[in-house]
Order: structure tokens, then C-alpha cells, then sequence
């Protein structure tokens, strides 16, 4: 246990509470097992391990550079989509692994959709933002009802009703983020990945980023990159905090329910991270 001195300073929001019955009885949905990413001779993350519950929003938060963005990449495999990159180790979606060979990798990233830091509407009206991944999927349906659907759930809807033939990067910035979302949401995944997701986005629609996520937790499982303390605290259920070890490598220091870890860190290298003595 890390000896309670200084408070969490910095965390000036206060944390969800920490629902401990529903959410260690939730069944994981993504199991990290071991994990570690080489970008060609260099070991970038070392021996991640960490469960994902249902239902819930995970913040992976740590310093630059300790593996957050490399882990988020791995659990979807977009990884594989960058040379060099090499991913052992075991990363479970529903049981399976989903680096096995009989694994289609567009199904993986299908079922687990990303969001990204910086909002990428595709050049193409709002609408069409929708059904074209979608399409692409093999989407059959009534499209004007799957457009109308994804933009409600998305929060976005009443802003864009009336212009849904106008080009998606004529919204603002948080108007396109949550663009993405609903884009991502047609897909109809179950884990949406989001890096940093509100990292390029004013106060304001920040906050409407965070109120869509606790909306869409109800239906979806949210594992969110952060670099912001009090973001991780406000909205996730689970943080799990990484750091570099002495090799420069990026390690798991703790992955607890989110009030306990900005509360009573187990470890004494996340109490100096969330008290604003590192990092
Ligand atoms: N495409 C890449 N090629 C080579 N090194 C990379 C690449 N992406 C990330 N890295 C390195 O891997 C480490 C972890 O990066 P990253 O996962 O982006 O960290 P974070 O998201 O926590 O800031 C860093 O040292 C970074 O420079
Ligand atoms: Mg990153």
C-alpha cells in the first residue's frame, strides 16, 4: 500500500462512483495477456496485462511515450499497419485471440472501432459519413433510419438534422469528433478504442464528448487513451496507469477501479504521477 501523504492535488473533479459489485462482476470483453510491442529492434511496451469489463470505460493514462497509444493500437490491430511493428503476447476479444491465424483483421476492427485525436470526417456529407462504412460492411437496411440513429446516439443529431447533405469538415471540431463516433457507431461494434479523443477540442466539447461516453457506455464497452488526469477521473470506471522502467520500456504500474486509483494508488510511482510529483 502507498503511504497516504499529499492528496491527489491535481485531480480536482471528483471521481465516479466506483460501483465495486457491478463492475467486478462484469465479464471481461478484452483480455490483455502479456503483451509487448517491438517497433523493429526497440521494445516499446513489455508484459501488459490487463482486463477490460463490459460495459464500462477504461482510461490508459501515464506519461508521452510510455506505450498508451501502442497498447490501444494493439487490441484492434491497427498495429499491423505499421512496418516494423510487432505485437506478442495475447490480446482476447470474447475469448479469442484476435492475432490467430483463422482472425480476419477488418472483422477485428469492425467489432472493436476507433476513434481517433484528431476528428477525420471523410470529405463527403454528413449522410453519407454514416452509411459509407457501413455500405462497406455489408449494411442493407433502411439508411435513412441507421443515419437518424448513429447521429442521436452520437449526440449529434438536432445540431445536423437539417444539413445532412453539407460536407461532414464544415462542422466544428467537436461537432466532427462526435461525427466520427456516430460514423463509428453505424458499424455497429461492441468496444469502441478512442485516443485521446478530446485532446484537440475546446472545454466545452470536451465536456459533450464525456457526457456521450457515460451515454454510450450503457451499450458499448470504451477503452480511452488520456493524458488529462481529471478526464480519466470524471469518466472511466477503470484506469489503468503505465509509466517506462528503467529500460525506457513501457510497463503496467496499476489497473484498479478509477475512485481507488486517484484515492488509495497501490503503487507509490502512480501516487507521484496523480499528485503532479512526476510525469
Ligand atoms: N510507428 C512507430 N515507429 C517507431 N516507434 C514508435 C512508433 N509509434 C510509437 N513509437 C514509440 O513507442 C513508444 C510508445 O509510443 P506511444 O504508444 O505513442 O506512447 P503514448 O501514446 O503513451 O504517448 C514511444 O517511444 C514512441 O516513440
Ligand atoms: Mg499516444
Amino acid at each position: 500500500m502507498a503511504t497516504q501523504t499529499a492528496g491527489p492535488v491535481h485531480v480536482a473533479a471528483p471521481t465516479r462512483s466506483a460501483r465495486p459489485t457491478e463492475f467486478t462482476q462484469s465479464e471481461p470483453i478484452v483480455q490483455v495477456r502479456d503483451l509487448n510491442v517491438h517497433y523493429g529492434a526497440f521494445h516499446a511496451v513489455a508484459g501488459v496485462s490487463f482486463d477490460v469489463p463490459k460495459n464500462s470505460i477504461t482510461a490508459l493514462i501515464g506519461p508521452s511515450g510510455c506505450g498508451k497509444s501502442t497498447v490501444l493500437r494493439s487490441i484492434n490491430r491497427m498495429n499491423d499497419l505499421i512496418p516494423n511493428c510487432r505485437v506478442d503476447g495475447q490480446i482476447l476479444y470474447h475469448q479469442v485471440d484476435v492475432n490467430a491465424r483463422k482472425v480476419d483483421p477488418v472483422e477485428v476492427r469492425r467489432r472493436v472501432g476507433m476513434v481517433f485525436q484528431k476528428p477525420n470526417p471523410f470529405p463527403k456529407s454528413i449522410r453519407d459519413n454514416i452509411l459509407w462504412g457501413a455500405k462497406i460492411n455489408g449494411f442493407k437496411g433502411n439508411a435513412d433510419e441507421l443515419v437518424e440513429r448513429s447521429l442521436r446516439q452520437a449526440a449529434l443529431w438536432d445540431e445536423v438534422k437539417d444539413k445532412l447533405k453539407e460536407n461532414g469538415l464544415a462542422l466544428s471540431g467537436g461537432q466532427q469528433q462526435r461525427l466520427c463516433i456516430a460514423r463509428t457507431i453505424a458499424i455497429n461494434p461492441d468496444v469502441i478504442l478512442m485516443d485521446e479523443p478530446a485532446s484537440a477540442l475546446d472545454p466545452i466539447s470536451t465536456l459533450k464528448i464525456e457526457d456521450l461516453m457515460r451515454e454510450l457506455e450503457r451499450q458499448y464497452t470504451i477503452i480511452i487513451v488520456t493524458h488529462n488526469m481529471q478526464q480519466a477521473a470524471r469518466v472511466s470506471d477503470q484506469t489503468v496507469f503505465f509509466s517506462l522502467n528503467e529500460k525506457r520500456q513501457g510497463v503496467l504500474i496499476e489497473a484498479s477501479p478509477t475512485a481507488e486509483l486517484f484515492t488509495h494508488p497501490r503503487d507509490q510511482r502512480t501516487e507521484d504521477y496523480i499528485t503532479g510529483r512526476f510525469g
